[in-house]
């Protein structure tokens, strides 16, 4: 029985490898709302929600409930042996939440990686192709495919290849670091036409099967194109037969104040993956959308022992239903405001925030060195996320240069836990200026 952090520590040292990476040294207790508490009972604020996980907060009830009556009557029987309602009906209501008018049919699976796999495999079989486009600042899993597509290469690559064959890469639609040195919109958003440019150069459009994109690029830096990129580059893809994959892992199910982030650009995707917040705590995934390109695969090509568990598929129907009923997309778009007036005052005030980006509540403040160089700062970076930790908040970074702090609390967190952490970003902030 573990007796203090530092026992803990110890244990955790000698028994889990050192690549299994720890953003904190927390060790959990138990989780409600934005808030976790340690095994010494000291409570933290949690802007990380288990990394975009729990958009509904730590422990909701209603995912609680659903997990303890499913537990009682099915625990597992394995979806191709015998089936069982929990993951039909989480197949229609996924069905209904990915965008599109047209038939649309889900598959179920247990991480967001092994989802963004099988879109893939769907893509090939349907199209008789094999390249896949992916974007710098991708992130898409750690399995061999998902870190192939993936950008960054340490820690994510380094040392793991030979990596997988057929992925293609082009700059994303990065504005405050735009890979054509443009400005936007005098840009007439011009990124969006390196697609047809790596046709030319790199690999033809009739080699292409796929392009999978996050709507915000979660990991990379929380990447937000403008309003007429995904049109442009989807406009594209269907001049070519390309089936068009939106990567919605980190941005689904009311992180950005809708219930997928490609309905902020209006994009109908052919296929869509979702994960994390859709789970609302539990390892469950899926790959959705048009029912002819879900049908490609022949019987036995998709699947798992664990895909679509009794269990999490209840606690997803849980989680997706306690979105709609107690209007947590409505909730997320206020918290949303609130946090971009105050992450804008902040960068009036903190001349190391060199942007504030994303869309509703998930956002996030790029931090350099000098705003004319726009040089990162991922020293100051750590260092605030530091602070916050030893003041009680939660703050993850990201980016491919590690200056980056991204919000994922819980949409639940109260008036008075957001202020509390907002002051002491601010605290942290007028620290590391000095
Ligand atoms: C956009 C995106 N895709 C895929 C993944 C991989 O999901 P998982 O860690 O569940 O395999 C992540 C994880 O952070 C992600 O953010």
């Amino acid at each position: 029985m573990t007796q203090s952090t530092q026992d803990f520590l110890t244990r955790r040292a000698n028994a889990v490898p050192t690549g299994v990476f720890n953003a904190t040294s927390i060790v959990a207790e138990k989780a409600e709302g934005a808030i976790i508490t340690d095994i010494e009972g000291r409570e933290y604020i949690d802007f990380a929600g288990g990394i975009g996980v729990v958009n509904i907060g730590h422990n909701n009830p209603r995912v609680v409930a659903a997990i303890k009556e499913q537990a009682d009557k099915l625990l597992h029987s394995c979806f191709h042996i015998a089936m069982y309602e929990q993951y039909v009906a989480l197949a229609e209501k996924l069905s209904r939440i990915a965008p599109g008018d047209f038939p649309k049919k889900a598959a179920l699976f247990n991480s967001g990686a092994e989802a963004v796999e099988n879109a893939v495999k769907i893509a090939r079989h349907a199209t008789g192709k094999q390249g896949v486009v992916t974007f710098e600042n991708a992130f898409h899993g750690r399995t061999l495919l998902t870190m192939s597509l993936t950008s960054k290469v340490k820690p994510y690559k380094f040392g793991f290849g030979p990596y997988a064959p057929e992925i293609y890469r082009i700059p994303h639609a990065y504005c405050y670091r735009c890979p054509l040195g443009r400005e936007y919109p005098s840009c007439d958003v011009g990124c969006a036409d390196l697609l047809n440019k790596m046709f030319i150069n790199i690999a033809t459009s009739e080699h292409i099967a796929c392009l999978i994109v996050e709507p915000i690029a979660g990991e990379g830096g929380f990447i937000t194109p403008p309003k007429e990129y995904y049109a442009k580059l989807k406009a594209t893809c269907e001049e070519h037969g390309i089936v068009f994959i939106a990567d919605e892992v980190q941005t689904g199910f009311g992180r950005t104040g809708r219930m997928l982030a490609m309905e902020h650009w209006g994009v109908v995707p052919d296929l869509t993956v979702m994960a994390k917040s859709m789970g609302g705590g539990m390892p469950i995934s899926a790959v959705a959308g048009k029912a002819e390109l879900m049908d490609s695969p022949q019987v036995g090509g998709l699947g798992g022992t664990y895909g679509g568990n009794p269990v999490c598929s209840a606690a997803s129907l849980a989680a997706i239903q306690t979105i709609e009923e107690e209007n947590l997309l409505e909730t997320g778009r206020k918290l949303g405001e609130t946090l971009r007036a105050r992450f804008e005052d902040m960068r009036e005030r903190y001349p190391i925030i060199g942007d504030v980006r994303g869309k509703g509540p998930m956002l996030a403040l790029e931090l350099v060195k000098s705003r004319e160089t726009k040089e990162p700062a991922p020293e100051k970076t750590k260092a605030l996320v530091a602070f916050c930790l030893e003041k009680g908040l939660i703050l993850l970074s990201c980016g491919n240069y590690g200056n980056v702090i991204r919000t994922l609390m819980p949409l639940v967190i109260t008036e008075e836990q957001l202020e509390k952490a907002l002051s002491i970003m601010e605290e942290g902030f007028a620290a590391i200026s000095e």
